[in-house]
């Protein structure tokens, strides 16, 4: 099978990984990849993610029997729109579909019709109908551009005041055309956590759970940022918790989606607010998490290829569930200083090549190469340091012992991935 992915994050350079360890790969294609992967896959630096055109011209010319669509911005550009119309298989959801994750103000609205838990809201396409609404909310109020914001869409504001800025701010052009409309919703208290579901259109299956670290510093301080790290298992994921987000938020979503005319293909992340094991919905995201997504492949036993296969074509039905190794798994980001507001790049990073031991893996997010081989870093997050280890606290020791291994100055991270999954022993 020749197989293309898209993207060139963290999160792909781990899929490409678990994708080439597969039997049934003949040939693994990124467009554009990152130079982590050279060693793994064929890359087409020149091939942008978004550019559906070239995109399809690539697909044409690898003759790919599967696409797989990494990055959300891939799915908003049209991407699997397009390998519909060519009759390719992808992975990843048609741009309507994807809407679970490109409208807030959507999704909302599909949880209400389709009963599916979550906060209350309303959605609002001026300032002044926003701010008038802040009276029918208890504080601290959530205030969410309705489009794509790179994460970076919500704000949770303390108190009237400071909610009527983030109004105006978001209705006033901080996001672009994503906040031209605004969704306000009630204030969810528990603890987050990230859910993942194949869906091929018609049904869906559990693929893995896990736990990421948002904020940039430790304590969970600091900004927020696509995050700093994190975990599987998490002891969250109790049966009662994982069934009721099965029966109550993903099985509803995706007969629901098939019902209203835009079947979901693709891997359906519900991230989820926890309380008293009992889930509500936050968000969907049309793709899996990064870097929830790296520590999912850690502990994947089975060959991905055919689950991704399925939920492009169909048949997950017929699929036995995947089967997950015991061990746990941690992924810790390295960030380049100045993350997540302004991260300074070009700083050369030493050490990546040595052997980092079994159970070791590290996967590159945002890394260029000099053409003295030298890596240097040229994005925010840059660099995933993973670990399998007996348990969360062994995973742990092993990444940061790998951390240690990489002799990189402009770097940063927290020393505190997992904390919440430690403490509860
Ligand atoms: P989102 O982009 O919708 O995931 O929101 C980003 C973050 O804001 C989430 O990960 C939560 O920490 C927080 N958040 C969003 N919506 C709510 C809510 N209704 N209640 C509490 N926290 C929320
Ligand atoms: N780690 C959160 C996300 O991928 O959106």
């Amino acid at each position: 099978m020749n197989v293309l992915l898209v993207g060139s994050g963290g999160r792909e350079h781990a899929l490409a990984w678990k994708i080439k360890q597969s039997p049934l790969v003949k040939r693994l294609v990124v467009a554009p990849g990152n130079p982590g992967m050279a060693p793994l896959a064929e890359l087409r630096p020149g091939v942008k993610a978004t550019d559906a055109d070239a995109i399809v011209q690539l697909v044409r010319e690898i003759r790919a029997d599967l696409v797989v669509i990494g990055p959300e911005s891939a799915l908003e550009a049209g991407v699997s729109d397009r390998m519909a119309q060519l009759g390719v298989p992808c992975f990843g959801p048609s741009s309507r579909a994807a809407r679970l994750e490109t409208s807030k103000a959507y999704t909302k609205q599909f949880c209400e019709r389709r009963d599916i838990p979550t906060a209350g809201y309303g959605v609002y396409t001026t300032a002044a109908g926003a701010k008038a609404a802040l009276q029918h909310f208890q504080p601290p109020y959530v205030i969410k551009a309705d489009g794509l914001a790179a994460g970076k869409g919500v704000a949770i504001a303390q108190d009237r005041q400071q909610a009527e800025a983030e109004i105006e701010a978001m209705i006033g052009g901080r996001f672009g055309s994503a906040g031209g409309q605004l969704v306000i919703e009630e204030f969810m208290a528990g603890e987050e956590a990230s859910l993942f579901a194949l869906c091929d259109g018609e049904t869906a299956m559990l693929f893995g759970g896990a736990q990421d670290h948002k904020r940039a510093f430790d304590g969970d301080t600091g900004p927020n940022t696509g995050g700093m790290g994190a975990y599987s298992p998490a002891p969250i994921f109790t049966q009662a918790m994982v069934e009721a987000a099965r029966d109550r938020i993903v099985m509803p979503t995706v007969q629901g989606m098939a019902a209203e005319g835009a079947p979901y293909r693709g891997v359906l992340y519900a991230g989820l607010m926890v309380e008293d094991e009992q889930p509500r919905l936050v968000e969907f995201n049309a793709r899996f998490g990064d870097p929830e997504c790296q520590v999912l492949m850690l502990r994947l036993r089975s060959d991905i290829v055919p689950y991704l296969h399925a939920a492009a074509t169909g048949g997950l039905s017929r699929m036995a569930e995947p089967m997950w190794r015991n061990e746990s798994a941690i992924c810790v980001v390295l960030a380049a200083r100045g993350y997540p507001d302004s991260p300074i790049p070009g700083s050369v990073i030493r050490g990546l090549e040595q052997d980092f031991g079994r159970g070791v893996a590290i996967f590159h997010a945002g890394t260029a190469r000099k053409t003295d081989g030298a890596f240097t870093a040229a994005g925010g997050r840059v660099l995933n340091v993973c670990a399998l280890g007996v348990d969360i606290a062994d995973a742990r020791e092993r990444a940061y012992e790998a951390v240690r291994k990489i002799d990189w100055p402009g770097g940063f991270h927290r020393s505190d991935i997992g904390w919440r999954a430690l403490e509860r022993g």
